[in-house]
């Protein structure tokens, strides 16, 4: 049996336990706002945290979260919109949005390590996150300015 917490509350698994933490959120909890992309840890659009750090849920088996804390990007906002997903309303940044709950997911890790990152630091914290549609200066745009009113 495997236990985690999701969003803050306790849940139980005994399935199969090589099954992607992806599928767990989405098809079993019904949390879609986390996606699908590559399905290889190659673009970003699954990233949630465990424990604090952004992770890619689509290669990241049951047996890995086993007491862990996971957060989705429902429960990023859970109790009012995060800073950078103000910013992100404010800066304009999806256009189709498919890639943007990664984003922010991985954006939140980045300012938590680092309260004032430069432009090296969000392209290095930002450069596994794919956007099909282009959206990076505004990403860097509300990243910093999530910074500057975190400060
Ligand atoms: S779907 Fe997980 S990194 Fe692309
Ligand atoms: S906003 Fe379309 S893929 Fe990023």
């Amino acid at each position: 049996m495997i236990r985690l917490k999701v969003n803050g509350v306790e849940h139980s698994f005994d399935g199969d336990s090589e099954m992607p933490l992806l599928w767990y959120v989405r098809d079993k909890l019904g949390l879609t706002g986390t996606k699908f992309g590559c399905g290889e840890a190659l673009c970003g659009a699954c990233t949630v945290h465990q424990n604090g750090k952004a992770v890619r849920s689509c290669v990241l088996p049951m047996s890995a979260v086993q007491g862990a804390e996971i957060v989705t990007i429902e429960g990023l906002g859970k109790n009012g919109l995060h800073p950078v997903q103000k910013a992100w309303i404010r800066f304009n940044v999806p256009q189709c949005g498919y890639c943007q709950a990664g984003q922010i997911m991985q954006a939140v890790e980045l300012l938590n390590s680092k309260a004032a990152p430069t432009d090296e630091d969000i392209e290095r914290a930002m450069a596994g996150n794919i956007c099909r549609c282009g959206t990076y200066q505004r990403i860097r745009a509300a990243i910093k300015a999530a910074a500057r009113e975190s400060a």
